[in-house]
């Protein structure tokens, strides 16, 4: 069962969608913590409800506490569903090859900074592209920069609103994110 820790700082629909596939079976993993760097996001609810831990980061320290204590949980993924802040080297380093994120978009195009929420169906719906997607990634010290492990498309050519690109790229993402967990669970992952 490949231990995880969550981390987020907002609604948490991807946490809840990696808890629906553990719960169903299709998933061999445990959410051990959820992480926020938010005192208080719509994520920590589901945490209430599945009896997850949760432990509230403060991004200007360094990040020693919480590397220790992921040690001691021995959490062999991080998942990053919709956290906002940048990953300090030091936990980037302890943890090489084995933090992912989900960006709501095709990387590499629309990521780096600011690229966040309705920021980036906006430029897409900008962009006058027929297609979105989902990307997972790896991450690195340079925002959604690591090397890509997998995407997957979908079409918006009939779409007029980005709050239109959202629904449909998060109903993708839902799938995308436990498939590629799954696939490190089964160690299909190469790097
Ligand atoms: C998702 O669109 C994800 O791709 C992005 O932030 C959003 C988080 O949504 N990184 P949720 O908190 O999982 O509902």
């Amino acid at each position: 069962m490949l231990k995880l820790a969550v981390f987020v700082s907002g609604r948490g629909s991807n946490l809840a969608a990696i808890v629906a596939k553990i719960k169903s079976g299709y998933l061999s993993a445990k959410v051990c913590m959820v992480v926020s760097n938010k005192k208080e996001c719509k994520a920590f609810e589901i945490c209430i409800d599945e009896k997850i831990p949760t432990y509230v980061v403060d991004t200007n320290d360094s990040y020693e506490d919480l590397i220790e204590i992921l040690d001691n949980e021995n959490i062999e993924l991080i998942v990053l569903a919709g956290f906002l802040k940048k990953i300090p080297i030091n936990l980037i380093q302890r943890f090489k090859n084995k933090i992912i994120n989900i960006h709501p978009a095709l990387l590499p195009a629309l990521g780096g900074k600011g690229m966040y929420g309705l920021n980036v169906h906006n430029a897409v719906l900008k962009s006058s592209s027929k297609v979105s997607g989902a990307t997972i990634h790896f991450v690195d010290e340079i925002y959604d920069n690591g090397k890509i492990i997998e995407q997957r498309e979908v079409d918006i050519s009939d779409v007029k609103t980005a709050e239109e690109i959202a629904a449909k790229v998060l109903k993708v993402e839902h799938e995308l994110l436990p498939d590629v967990i799954k696939k490190f669970a089964e160690n299909k992952i190469k790097y």
